[in-house]
């Protein structure tokens, strides 16, 4: 689908500045908010889906992956559990000062300070605890993450345990390693109930953990905690605090509540309290990125299908693949390098595939022999999933062999839908041909659909919005707000085309 892309994405540009201009005024003043919105970090809205605009939660689509083992700042997901603090902090990154408590000779230190002890730098995959909870049923609180809530990116940094040194070692009562980040709260608000502020068992800091500033090797972004965050490789996200402000060596964990009753592991319905596991040590899984990430079709023939392993600590030994669903398995090949035990693996296999639907799944095991469960149950907050069935990924292989297919590509003189239609149903789908060109305006100037490879920012994304056949049907036979009607261009059975595929990924 690649190609046919870039027919009408040039054109739509310029289209959509045409229609900014014209619909401006008429715009809801939301619309108008989400396009003074840039992602920051370089990040394009295509690769990512916006769970929550503030605090912002991003997460990497399945195809913005790609095949390599490194994912780039670009793509990389971002879940920030409070508005992060102002960009004045990285205009001066190495006065960025951390106070150090729990050690013989406490004090201050600065970035330019870190840099003057050893450097190290490591590969760890950062995961988000909730990443594929949109694959519970119970509908737990929180963002819907299927699989991209994670990434995994080169840190450079100091070890924790050069640190401490520093300050002449912990006192000997510690046993956690606490970091508090650096976010403001407005006056009046408990910090202990809403603060980011983490533990982990300190020998575990003291062994694996570092103070980062750079992420594939560039200043650490802002939006990922950049001057100075933590990182605890093998861990899951909350533990590796961004902008972190104060670093302990304390004798019990932290008393804020994303400790004591957040981030753990607890039956439905239950409360988390400080009996219940907190989300540390990630357990083993992997997923299939592609082909077919973004939903369009395939074409018959030879494939690599593809995907990343990971298991906290541990790394992965070997990564099982099935594509019909896990009734039959073969052995994937783990390519590129091995970047050690906290980073993931890229694996593929060879396959043939002929015209039908499949379904792609991965069984990864790590070094333990620790192999991922078909299902995963549920838990209070939707954690830690890591079943290897729910996280699959559907493909569908036309009939019609590539060359064929590509005839659909050749530009058209600008056609009205009505002409248009005939022709349209033979060659491509009658509802994409709809969404990104034969419609006046397109619907694709407009708005965001995965599925087209639409990346519109006047109207609503619908991916994120997901409206149903009647609100679609209600909006092109009514118009709404700075959107047409598109009643006297459209047939009844266009309308269902779009609204068939507008729906189908849902
Ligand atoms: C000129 C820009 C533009 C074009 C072209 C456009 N839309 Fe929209 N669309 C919008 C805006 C803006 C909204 C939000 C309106 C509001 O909520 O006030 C919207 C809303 C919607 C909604 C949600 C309605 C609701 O109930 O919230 C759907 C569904 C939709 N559009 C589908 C389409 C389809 C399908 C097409 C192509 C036939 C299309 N749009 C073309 C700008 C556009």
């Amino acid at each position: 689908m690649k190609p046919q892309s870039t027919v009408w994405r040039n054109p739509s540009r310029r289209t959509a500045l045409k229609a900014l201009a014209l619909f401006a005024s008429t715009l809801p003043t939301s619309a108008l908010a989400a396009l003074k919105t840039l992602l920051p970090a370089g990040k394009q809205q295509h690769d990512f889906i916006t769970h929550n605009p503030q605090p912002l939660a991003l997460e990497t689509s399945r195809d913005a992956f790609g095949q390599g083992p490194i994912t780039a700042i670009a793509q990389f997901f971002v879940r920030n559990n409070l508005p992060m603090p102002e960009s004045e902090i990285v205009a001066d990154r190495d006065r960025w000062s951390i106070q150090v408590k729990g050690c013989e000779t406490s004090g201050q230190i600065t970035l330019a300070d870190l840099k003057t002890l050893e450097t190290t730098t490591v590969a760890s995959v950062l995961q988000c605890s909730g990443n594929g909870r949109a694959f519970f049923n119970h509908n737990p609180a929180g963002s819907p993450w299927g699989v991209g809530a994670a990434g995994c990116a080169l840190w450079t940094g100091v070890k924790v345990s050069e640190v401490l040194s520093h300050f002449a070692g912990a006192k000997p009562q510690a046993r956690f390693l606490t970091a508090t980040g650096a976010e403001s709260l407005p006056a009046g608000i408990d910090v202990a109930s809403v603060g980011v502020e983490r533990s982990v068992p300190l020998e575990k800091g003291v062994q694996d953990a570092l103070l980062v500033w750079e992420m594939n090797g560039e200043p650490l972004p802002l939006i990922h905690g950049g001057p100075v965050r933590l990182l605890v490789p093998g861990y899951f996200g909350v533990n590796n605090v961004k902008w972190v402000k104060t670093l302990a060596a304390a004798t019990d964990e932290s008393v804020h509540a994303i400790q004591q009753s957040g981030y753990r592991l607890r039956p439905v319905g239950q409360a988390g309290n400080a009996s219940h596991p907190s989300m540390y040590r990630m357990p083993v899984k992997s997923w299939i990125n592609g082909p077919g990430g973004n939903g369009d079709r395939l074409y018959p023939g030879r494939q690599q299908v593809f995907g990343v392993a990971f298991s906290g600590e541990r790394g992965v030994q070997h990564v099982d693949v099935s594509i019909d669903g896990g009734k039959r398995w073969q052995s994937a090949t783990l390519y590129g390098p091995d970047l050690g035990p906290n980073a993931w693996r890229t694996f593929q296999i060879s396959v043939d595939l002929t015209p039908g639907q499949y379904t792609l799944v991965s069984r990864a095991t790590d070094t333990a022999g620790d192999t991922q469960p078909e299902h995963f149950s549920a838990n209070q907050r939707g954690y830690g999933h890591n079943g290897w069935r729910d996280h699959g990924l559907s493909v569908q292989i036309s009939t019609q062999p590539q060359a064929v297919e590509s005839d659909r590509l050749e530009p058209s003189a600008p056609v009205t839908s009505q002409t248009a239609a005939p022709a349209m149903s033979q060659k491509s789908p009658l509802g994409m041909r709809l969404f990104t060109r034969s419609t006046q305006p397109a619907c694709a100037t407009c708005h965001t659909l995965e599925a087209a490879d639409a990346q519109g920012v006047i109207g609503p994304n619908l991916d994120v919005l997901r409206p149903n056949a009647q609100r679609i049907r209600a909006a092109l036979e009514q118009g709404v707000g700075a959107m047409p009607s598109y009643a006297n261009q459209l047939s009844n059975a266009e309308i269902n085309a779009l609204i068939r595929f507008i729906t189908r990924t849902q």
